[in-house]
């Protein structure tokens, strides 16, 4: 085939997974078609769709495109030059991302657990065979955060990344503040309406943002880690008190992803960590509201910036997949491998960094004792507290007890090592005054 007939044909796309991302991906293929071509100066051609369940309507017209369940068969066929892998999961997305890979055909993937957990592996892959791995999908939807911190925001040392990067959790915790319900009811809704799985476990927990954290760490910091290594505290324990007190105190509850660079004469160690967190009432991030996410992101010279979009959902997710398309079929028909690394930082700039332990964090704590309503308790928490030099910056008791029943008591700290609130907090919750174990949500002051 003749260069030009070749730039007419364009490249094939064969997509793995039909689900509801891959059907957005076939909609936005179609509906784009001629602006995508505009950009490319050639067609991405849909060419062979494989999924296990070939019956379901998807409301997409595949106008004869080869759809059956043989994903081996998709890989291997030489009209695909590109494949998308959108079927989630770790152990047959990686054999099929391996395979492709083998075969020379790049990769564009949403799969975030995959690459958080074996993400050296499929990069390795990748470079032996000159085949590059794409996953804008995977963190953020479709905000484009992986191509800004890999190419817009290359020239930064990067500082800090944090972000509402899990919008099942955002739901859930804007609808518990704004109705008041507790947390079980609202996801039971959540559910209802399609933002939470039906096992919401991997959202409501942390391990979503645990991922996303994981290749966000990496690509800011050059830091080779896996999702295992970060510390991941979930929703579950956040109460309608904690809602509302952190709404006296001037806070908002958000479940965060954060990782920043702490550059000391030892070398450099990052913090990486996911939990629900208190940030101001006023901050940017704080008016971030149900199922949408967004990326603050803090480099040395472009200073503080923000990114805000979708974070899920069929059309934002097929945005991010299809740009990584059109990246990825530009070198194709280049025939060079010059695209920027795809952990922004090259596979030998990758190293192990120290992760900051959680003692040592700095910063004011909100904490919630439950104790029964009697004479001494409070002087107990507080003398705990100020044995281990834990300044209290405020105190609430919320409502009275009846006797025998316990009252929450929410402390705000100053400023502290974290370690030192954990050792009172043993010392304390040790005491048959408190009838439940402490809960501790740390505070993000500067953004
Ligand atoms: N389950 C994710 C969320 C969407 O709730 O944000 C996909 O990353």
């Amino acid at each position: 085939m003749s260069q030009d007939e070749r730039a007419a044909v364009g490249l094939g796309v064969g997509l793995i997974g039909f689900g509801t991302i891959g059907t957005g991906v076939v909609r936005v293929l179609r509906k784009n078609a001629s602006s995508i071509a505009a950009r490319l100066g050639f067609p991405l051609r849909l060419v062979r769709i494989a999924d296990l369940d070939t019956e379901r309507d998807r409301g997409v017209d595949l106008g004869g495109v080869r759809f059956d369940a043989d994903a081996e068969a998709l890989i291997d066929d030489p009209a695909v030059d590109l494949v998308v892998e959108l079927i989630g999961g770790i152990a047959t997305a990686r054999r099929l991302i391996l395979r492709a890979l083998e075969r020379g055909k790049p990769v564009v993937t949403a799969n975030k657990a995959l690459l958080a957990l074996h993400g050296k592996e499929i990069f390795d892959a990748g470079r032996a065979h000159g085949a590059d791995v794409a996953f804008e999908a995977s963190v953020g939807g479709g905000i484009p955060i992986l191509r800004s911190l890999r190419e817009g925001l290359a020239a930064n040392r990067i500082l800090s990344v944090r972000g509402i990067i899990n919008g099942t959790t955002n739901y859930v915790l804007t609808e518990m503040e704004k109705s008041g319900e507790p947390f079980e009811v609202v996801l039971k809704r959540a559910q209802e309406l399609g933002y939470a799985e039906a096992d919401p476990a991997f959202d409501i927990d942390g391990v979503d943002a645990a991922h996303k954290i994981t290749l966000l760490a990496a690509m800011a910091f050059g830091a080779e880690l896996t999702a295992e290594e970060v510390p991941t505290e979930g929703i579950r324990a956040v109460t309608g008190t904690d809602i509302e007190s952190a709404e006296e105190l001037g806070y908002r509850i958000k479940l965060l992803g954060i990782t920043k660079l702490h550059a000391e004469e030892a070398g450099e160690r990052i913090e990486v960590r996911v939990h629900p967190t208190m940030i101001p009432s006023e901050s940017l991030l704080a008016k971030v509201d149900g199922a949408m996410n967004a990326i603050a992101v803090h480099g040395d010279a472009v200073g503080p910036t923000l990114f805000y979009g979708a974070g899920a959902g069929e059309l934002p997710t097929a945005s991010a997949v299809i740009g990584d398309l059109m990246e990825l079929a530009r070198e194709v028909r280049r025939g060079s491998n010059s695209r920027v690394a795809p952990l922004s930082f090259l596979p030998e700039s990758l190293l192990p960094k120290p992760i900051f332990p959680l003692g040592e964090l700095f910063g004011r704590c909100y904490l919630r004792f439950s104790a029964l309503d009697r004479g001494g308790v409070l002087a107990l928490i507080t003398g705990a507290l100020g044995e281990h030099g834990v300044s209290i910056e405020s105190v609430l008791q919320k409502g009275r007890g009846h006797p025998g029943e316990s009252v929450p008591i929410v402390v705000l700290t100053h400023p502290v090592r974290e370690s030192a609130v954990r050792r009172a907090l043993e010392k304390i919750d040790a005491s048959r005054a408190l009838t439940a174990p402490t809960r501790l949500i740390r505070i993000e002051e500067d953004l």
